[in-house]
């Protein structure tokens, strides 16, 4: 297939590339760059030795994108180009509806120009809100904690209503749960700018010597071991959740939790990283943090029964992987 992928300059998306590469699928990335740098597609290019067709366009331009559209004859769309920070979204709710919204409009609407009837969407695990763990596809939605976590479940709803007056699109909703982790060639990986406010990249940061110490927020949560539980999955097994996505020829929307299925506190993601790299990773516990939930993980039996799709990778390879990519690359900014 010949599929088109918005934000494929990303941590997700970049990962997805080099899934789809190696399935044999043809890609073409379109991407602003607001976020990532071109030469991550030259690093996905030498990971699988096949080129990647790459437009520096910013997909909430509707003219952009159809030109693009116009140019290729594509089977399907991965659309990963959104932001993603959830206390910036607190901050700048406007420029998150906006971007996050308008890229998936000006998508769907290229798609019906064009004929492309496959979309898959980068759905979020914020969109159970405060549901009880583990998360079902067939739970009925709680309102997400952040305008972040609402342009996920509002981009759902806008493609379901999509689905209902196109019946012979497919759409798949894809929930993500805590990705982390790198390609283990160490070439590609995740790169946020500036402070990371997520918990393995801060933890390689501490590692590598660029940041103090880890503050752990909250030791208080109703947990294994009083910090905050997530579903950690090593971003390859995602990226590889989408080919098998792509695999399944289902017509109206499917949606699919992609995680491990297990939980994880902060403590125990310390200590595999301390004990799969043998370095110190100096913390402190301090306050919780506004709008985190104790506990996050996937109910994966769908996935794995419909697509034949399962998470291959423990906490050690994300641990390995995730530093490094960090030693290799990220610990030279
Ligand atoms: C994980 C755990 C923190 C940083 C977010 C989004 C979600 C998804 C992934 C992405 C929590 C604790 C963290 C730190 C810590 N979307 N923590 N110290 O909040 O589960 O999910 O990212 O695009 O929508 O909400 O992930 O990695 O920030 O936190 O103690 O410095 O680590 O409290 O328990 P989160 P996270």
């Amino acid at each position: 297939m010949v599929i088109l992928v918005p934000g494929g300059a990303g941590f997700i998306g970049s990962h997805t590339c080099v899934a789809l590469l190696e399935a044999g699928h043809e890609v073409v990335v379109a991407d602003n760059l607001c976020n990532s740098k071109a030469e991550v597609l030259d690093r996905v290019a030498t990971i699988t030795g096949k080129k990647v067709t790459f437009y520096q366009i910013d997909v909430t331009d509707a003219e952009a994108v159809n030109a693009v559209m116009a140019k290729h004859s594509f089977n399907g769309v991965i659309h990963f180009a959104g932001f993603k920070a959830v206390a910036e979204s607190v901050e700048k709710p406007l420029l998150y509806y906006y971007n996050n919204l308008v890229s998936t409009m000006v998508l769907a609407q290229a798609c019906l120009k064009h004929g492309v009837k496959r979309f898959v969407f980068s759905s979020s695990a914020t969109v159970y809100g405060a549901n009880k763990v583990p998360f079902v596809e067939t739970m009925a939605l709680l309102p997400p904690a952040s305008p972040y976590g609402h342009t996920k479940a509002m981009s759902e709803r806008i493609l379901m209503d999509l689905v209902e007056a196109n019946p012979d699109w497919s759409v798949m909703l894809l929930r993500y749960f805590n990705p982390v982790g790198a390609h283990p060639s160490g070439l590609i990986g995740e790169a946020p700018t500036g402070i990371p406010n997520n918990l393995m990249p801060y933890i390689t940061r501490v590692a590598a010597g660029k940041l103090a110490r880890l503050r752990i927020f909250g030791n208080d949560y109703p947990t294994v071991d009083g910090t905050g539980v997530r579903d950690y999955i090593h971003v390859v097994d995602l990226a590889e959740g989408h080919v098998a996505a792509l695999n399944k020829p289902a017509k109206g929307v499917q949606i699919y939790n992609l995680g491990t299925g297990r939980g994880t506190s902060v403590l125990q993601l310390v200590h595999a990283f301390e004990e799969a790299n043998g370095i110190k990773v100096p913390y402190e516990i301090v306050a919780r943090r506004p709008g985190d939930i104790a506990e996050c993980y996937a109910d994966v039996s769908k996935a794995e029964r419909e697509l034949g799709w399962k998470a291959k990778r423990g906490l050690v390879d994300m641990c390995r992987d995730a530093w490094r990519f960090e030693k290799n690359y990220y610990v030279k900014d």
